[in-house]
C-alpha cells in the first residue's frame, strides 16, 4: 500500500456505532455525528444506519451533511455571518445560537426552523488538555450564562443546548450535566421541546458505564417531556481507524535514534501537539514501555517537515531494529486528524482509505501538488 494513509477500520467504526444504537434505544434519545470529528462523506451511508444525522460547525459541514448524509443536520457555532446564515437557512432546519445578540439578529430572517441557545452551564468534565478543550474554562465564548437568560425569546426557542464534555470516560460526566440542568436550569428546560447534550460522551471507551447514563437520560426525559439529542463526534470512532506511515530514514543523535517518517506529527496528528503530548498514539506492535524487554529497539518517531517540534518526543519501543521502507502504524487515528491536517512545507497530505470487514483496502481518495498549489493560491 501507498503511505501515508489514513485508513479507517469499518468493522470497529461499527462495533463503536452498535453501542451508540444501544444507547439511543434504550434511553430514547437522539444521536448526531458531529462531523468536525469525523468528515468522512465515504464511510456515511454505513453510519446513517445507526444515527439520526449530524450536526456542523457551520455551512460547509451542514452543507456535506445534506449531500452525503441526510436526515437531520443540526449547526452550532460561536456566531454566524450574515452569508452563512442565509445558506445554512436553506440546509437545516436546527440552527442554534450562542448569545442573545446573534438570536436577536437572525431571528426576525429565519422561519419555521427548530431554534436552539447554547448556554454556558458553568459545569464541565475535560480530561485532556488542560483548560484548551473546556467551554466552560474563564473567560470561554460558548454559551450564554445563566444571568441573561431570562431576557430571551422564549417563545421562539426550541431546544436547550448545552456541550461542556471532552472525552469524558465514565458516566459521571454526562449525568452530572443532566443533574446540573435539573438543578439548576429546571425553568428553561421546561419552556423548550429538546435538550442537547453536545459531545464529548466518551461512552466507547471501556471504562464508560452506559446504564447510569441510560439510566438518566430516560428519567430527564420523563420529568421535563423534552427530547433529549446526543451529538458525540470522536467517541464514535474511537481506536478505529490508523495513520499508517513508512520509515525514510534512521536519523542517529548520540545514542538517540529518530525514525524520520514519510508523513508529519505537526501536519497529520495535529492534536498531538496541541495537547502537549497527552495524545501520543500508540504504534501497532510496538511498546511505549521502555522497560519491556521483548522491545529492546528504542526509536523516537521525526516527522518531515522543518519544524524542531514535529516529533514525538517520548519513544517507542521495537522487537527489531527498524529501517528504511518499515511501516509505522499509528493508532486510533480517525477523530480530529485529517480533518485538521495541513499542507506545511508542502508535506504531500495522506491518502484517506477504508479496510472493509471482508479485509478489503479501498482508497478512497488521494491528494496531489495540484491540492498544495490550490491552498496557497495557485
Ligand atoms: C458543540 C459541539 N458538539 C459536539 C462536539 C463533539 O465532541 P466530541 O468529539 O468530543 O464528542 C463538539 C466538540 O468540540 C462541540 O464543540
Amino acid at each position: 500500500m501507498r503511505t501515508p494513509a489514513y485508513v479507517a477500520d469499518v468493522g470497529a467504526i461499527r462495533k463503536n456505532l452498535e453501542r451508540a444504537a444501544d444507547i439511543k434505544k434504550r434511553a430514547g434519545c437522539k444521536m448526531l455525528l458531529a462531523t468536525k470529528a469525523f468528515a468522512f462523506p465515504a464511510l456515511f451511508p454505513m453510519m446513517r444506519e445507526y444515527l439520526d444525522g449530524t450536526t456542523a460547525s457551520g455551512l460547509y459541514e451542514a452543507q456535506m451533511g445534506a449531500d452525503h448524509f441526510g436526515k437531520e443536520i443540526h449547526v452550532y457555532a460561536p456566531a454566524y455571518t450574515d452569508a452563512e446564515l442565509e445558506g445554512l437557512a436553506k440546509l437545516t432546519d436546527h440552527i442554534y445560537f450562542n448569545s442573545p445578540s446573534q438570536l436577536d439578529r437572525f431571528l426576525p430572517r429565519i422561519k419555521d426552523k427548530k431554534i436552539g441557545i447554547r448556554i454556558n452551564p458553568e459545569f464541565s468534565v475535560s480530561t485532556v488538555g488542560g483548560d484548551l478543550y473546556n467551554p466552560c474554562a474563564p473567560c470561554s465564548r460558548f454559551g450564554t450564562r445563566k444571568d441573561e437568560l431570562d431576557a430571551l425569546p422564549w417563545e421562539h426557542i426550541h431546544t436547550l443546548h448545552a456541550h461542556v464534555l471532552c472525552e469524558s470516560r465514565t458516566h459521571v460526566g454526562t449525568v452530572g450535566l443532566l443533574d446540573t440542568l435539573d438543578t439548576n436550569f429546571g425553568q428553561y428546560v421546561k419552556r423548550v421541546k429538546a435538550v442537547n447534550l453536545g459531545g464529548g460522551h466518551f461512552f466507547n471507551d471501556a471504562g464508560f458505564d452506559i446504564e447510569p447514563m441510560i439510566t438518566r437520560i430516560k428519567a430527564f426525559r420523563e420529568k421535563y417531556g423534552v427530547e433529549v439529542v446526543l451529538e458525540p463526534g470522536g467517541t464514535l470512532v474511537y481506536n478505529a481507524g490508523y495513520l499508517v506511515t513508512s520509515v525514510i530514514d534512521i536519523h542517529k543523535n548520540g545514542d538517540t535514534k529518530i525514525a524520520i517518517l514519510d508523513s508529519s506529527v505537526s501536519c497529520h496528528m495535529p492534536d498531538v501537539i496541541e495537547t502537549n503530548f497527552e495524545f501520543t498514539p500508540d504504534i501497532a506492535g510496538a511498546t511505549r514501555d521502555l522497560n519491556n524487554k521483548t522491545y529492546p529497539h528504542h526509536y523516537l518517531m521525526g516527522g518531515k517537515t522543518c519544524m524542531t517540534g514535529d516529533f514525538i518526543p517520548t519513544a517507542y519501543g521495537f522487537k527489531a531494529p527498524l529501517k528504511t521502507g518499515d511501516k509505522i502504524i499509528f493508532t486510533d487515528q480517525m477523530q480530529y486528524s485529517f480533518v485538521k491536517d495541513t499542507t506545511f512545507n508542502g508535506t504531500p497530505l495522506p491518502d484517506m482509505a477504508i479496510l472493509h470487514e471482508d479485509g478489503r483496502y479501498e482508497v478512497v481518495q488521494t491528494f496531489g501538488y495540484a491540492d498544495f498549489l490550490r491552498r496557497v493560491g495557485g
